[in-house]
């Protein structure tokens, strides 16, 4: 069986790429694809750790929330990303790896080598799409829907970091995709890059 496709949706805080990947993956199964979707921190157990200190306020030592997220991911890439990848779903996951890099690389970890042992341990993505904002206009987003819930990452001055790190990573499959417009503008970007990919879609 041909291996399927992951595709990631990577950003700042209140970018809106959850609103997007639930709008791909609709005009997806509309196609008749088989779509999975997904998300990092995942809903299993570390996961839900990672979320428990998130909104709690209080921060762990960065070098635990570091080693958080990547427990996370193994497990998240041994029991669904691979299974999956081998029946030939098509992927879409609300962060991924790249996010690490940007976050934790806001922390204070060297951006390059959590590239490179991401890249060397899980599987690398068909796609990522960066959607782009400012920090100011994401956290404005975020208070527009209700204010910060998750105030250890939804704070300006490190999301300012977090922008720039998303802003220096180049690869093939990283495409950029502007945020700002309206949603149904944005969406078929999304579309046109996924199309890109040899993915039948109308
Ligand atoms: P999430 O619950 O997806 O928040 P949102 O829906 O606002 O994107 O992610 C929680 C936070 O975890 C988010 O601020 C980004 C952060 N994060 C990292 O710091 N490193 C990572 O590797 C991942 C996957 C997420």
């Amino acid at each position: 069986m041909e291996r399927g496709l992951l595709i990631v949706f990577e950003g700042i805080d209140g970018c809106g790429k959850s609103t997007q990947l639930r709008m791909l993956a609709e005009r997806l199964r509309a196609r008749g694809a088989n779509v999975v979707e997904t998300k990092e921190p995942t809903n299993g157990p570390v996961g839900k750790r990672i979320r428990a200190m998130a909104q709690s306020g209080n921060a762990v030592a960065p070098e635990e929330e570091l080693a958080w997220f990547i427990e996370d991911r193994r497990e998240h890439v041994r029991d669904k990303l691979e299974p999956e990848l081998a029946k030939g779903s098509i992927i879409l996951c609300d962060r991924y790896w790249l996010s690490t890099v940007a976050y934790q690389g806001a922390r204070g970890f060297a951006t390059d080598e959590i590239m490179r042992n991401s890249e060397a341990e899980f599987p690398i993505p068909d796609l990522a799409l960066i959607f782009e904002i400012t920090a100011d206009e994401g956290l404005a987003r975020v208070n527009a829907r209700g204010g910060r819930s998750e105030p250890v990452f939804e704070e300006i001055e490190f999301q300012k970091k977090v922008e720039k790190n998303f802003a220096a990573l180049e690869r093939g499959w990283i495409v950029r995709v502007n945020a700002r417009p309206a949603v149904e503008v944005i969406h078929d970007d999304v579309v046109d890059r996924v199309r890109a990919l040899g993915v039948l879609i109308d």
